[in-house]
């Protein structure tokens, strides 16, 4: 379905650009001579083009020459994005690998190929950039729908509903929360939300998930400042209660405050008595600390934790480490890596999606007080450079109830009772970026019991929640937000 996903794609896409001789499309012009083709540097072979493509047109990564750029196509912007690499998604950061003048050569290389190469077939800003909408009747396994574009937004990170219906998203690097009213995006974001200021690092995520209480209507929302890594340099997460009135964000309260080494995490679920679970990625650690000893093994630490608190933000008499004066009160469970999915189900059973480290993703049945592993055991492979485990199993550690190898980079998850498809009730949704795949998982008890993939080669689906139609609603990096409606 992607062109441009491999080798003999982009020989097919450079053959047609000769073709199309000189005739400039969109300001690129192609080349007009095959000599023209830049030989690529050695860095950018061993390093870049298993997921980038032998040309930079994409492959399990996103095209890396233009247009469309996610984190900027200037030389600074890509030097940055090499750098820090982007560890959630699945790129390893470059800046302890190769020098300066390596990166130059890359960075080189990919202005070449951009002026070599055409402008992809059908590529448009806006609504299905880069996205796989799938047009008519998709047959799943038990329930046909439709896929349904809404709204545009600037790489969404969370959602949720109001109990009047209008839907709130997150839009995370512009640091807004946006409102999307009887199938229409506001034009004006929410005014005088908890990030004022404009952003001190756009490379970082500001604005995380947002969640609205069971009963009480109050909303919640995780915020992020300060620089995303290199290991040493953290910023903070905040999570914020507050409520909207004609448009403005009121009421304001801060939560927590928790120091985080990049905006990430964050997500919120509440339980049936409306107590809040929130999530908190790992952080780097030197390679001289023990595994045993690094943040989400260490209880004091907020780092690779699932968090539990009352929803006024105060720690509940019955968190499983209150009378450890050494741990954080408010930890419900530790050893987690990036967790990026949390839903409750509707046995208030709690279930975690979480990215491991090349493979090793993993979903979890989170119970009080258990340790899951990370980075003592995992099923995934370390990077080059990190500190990392090659164990899978360990008696005082919990096993996941689905793990995945390689990694889809698994992202949002939401929990399915509704009526709109019947035969969905009581499935987990679990969406993921690099795999750009929608998942169904089913259980039996505790154990997972059939694993359906609802959509595939979507686009990179950052979040999945049910609407009070009973629809199902995504927000992608590229296609913003659309919706699953039955096909009948
Ligand atoms: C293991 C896979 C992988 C490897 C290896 C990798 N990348 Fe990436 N890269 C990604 C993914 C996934 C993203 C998307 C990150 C995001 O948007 O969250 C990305 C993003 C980027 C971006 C930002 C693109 C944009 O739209 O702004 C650049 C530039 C980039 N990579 C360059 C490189 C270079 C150069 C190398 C080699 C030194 C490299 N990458 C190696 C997976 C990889």
């Amino acid at each position: 379905m992607k062109p441009f996903g491999n080798l003999s794609a982009q020989s097919v896409t450079l053959a047609l650009a000769l073709a199309l001789s000189a005739s400039s499309i969109s300001g690129y012009s192609p080349s007009t001579h095959a000599a023209d083709a830049p030989t690529p540097p050695k860095a950018y072979v061993q390093h870049c083009a298993a997921c980038h493509g032998a040309g930079g047109e994409g492959g399990t990564g996103p095209r890396i020459i233009g247009p469309g750029w996610q984190h900027g196509g200037d030389d600074e912007s890509m030097t940055t994005s090499i750098q820090r690499g982007f560890p959630q998604s699945g790129m390893p950061p470059f800046d302890a690998i190769l020098k300066a003048d390596e990166i130059k050569a890359v960075i080189a290389f990919l202005r070449a190929q951009m002026r070599a190469s055409p402008v992809p077939v059908g590529w448009a800003p806006g609504i299905g950039d880069k996205a796989n909408i799938p047009e008519g009747v998709v047959k799943s396994a038990v329930e046909s729908f439709r896929v349904e574009s809404i709204a545009m937004l600037k790489l969404p990170y969370g959602m949720a509903f109001l109990p009047d219906g209008r839907l709130l998203v997150t839009e995370s690097r512009e640091g807004t929360l946006r409102i999307v009213e009887n199938g229409k995006l506001l034009p004006e974001p929410v005014i005088g939300t908890p990030l004022g200021e404009p952003p001190r690092d756009h490379f970082r995520r500001r604005m995380l998930d947002v969640a609205v209480h069971p009963s009480n209507g109050w909303i919640y929302l995780s915020t992020s400042e300060g620089a995303d890594g290199p290991p040493g340099i953290t910023g903070q997460i905040t999570l914020s209660r507050g409520h909207i009135r004609d448009g403005h964000w009121v009421d304001s309260e801060v939560l927590l405050e928790l120091p985080s080494p990049e905006g990430s995490g964050a997500r919120i679920a509440f339980d049936k008595q409306g107590r809040v679970y929130f999530s908190t990625v790992h952080a780097p650690s030197g390679e001289d600390i023990p595994l045993e000893k690094t943040g989400p093994q260490d209880l004091s630490s907020s780092y690779g934790k699932i968090l539990r608190l009352m929803d006024d933000g105060s720690v509940p008499a019955d968190n499983p480490f209150v009378d450890n004066k050494e741990a954080n009160p408010y930890v419900w469970s530790y050893g987690l890596r990036s967790p990026l999915g949390l839903s409750v189900d509707n046995q208030d059973r709690l279930w975690v999606a979480e990215q491991g480290p090349r493979g090793g993703d993993e979903l979890n049945l989170i119970l009080p007080g258990r340790n899951y592993g990370w980075p003592v055991i995992t099923w995934g492979h370390p990077y080059d450079s990190k500190p990392n485990s090659s164990n899978t199993n360990h008696p005082k550690m919990e096993q996941p109830v689905v793990s995945w190898v390689p990694s889809p980079a698994l992202s949002g998850t939401a929990f399915y009772d509704a009526d709109a498809f019947p035969r969905w009730k009581n499935s987990l949704f679990v969406a993921s970026l690099k795999q750009k795949t929608l998942y169904r998982i089913t259980f039996d008890g505790d154990m997972a019991n059939l694993q359906e993939i609802i959509l595939s080669n979507l686009d990179r689906i950052r979040d999945v929640e049910v609407g009070p139609d009973g629809y199902l609603y995504l927000i992608n990096d590229n296609s913003g937000l659309l919706r699953l409606v039955p096909a009948s």
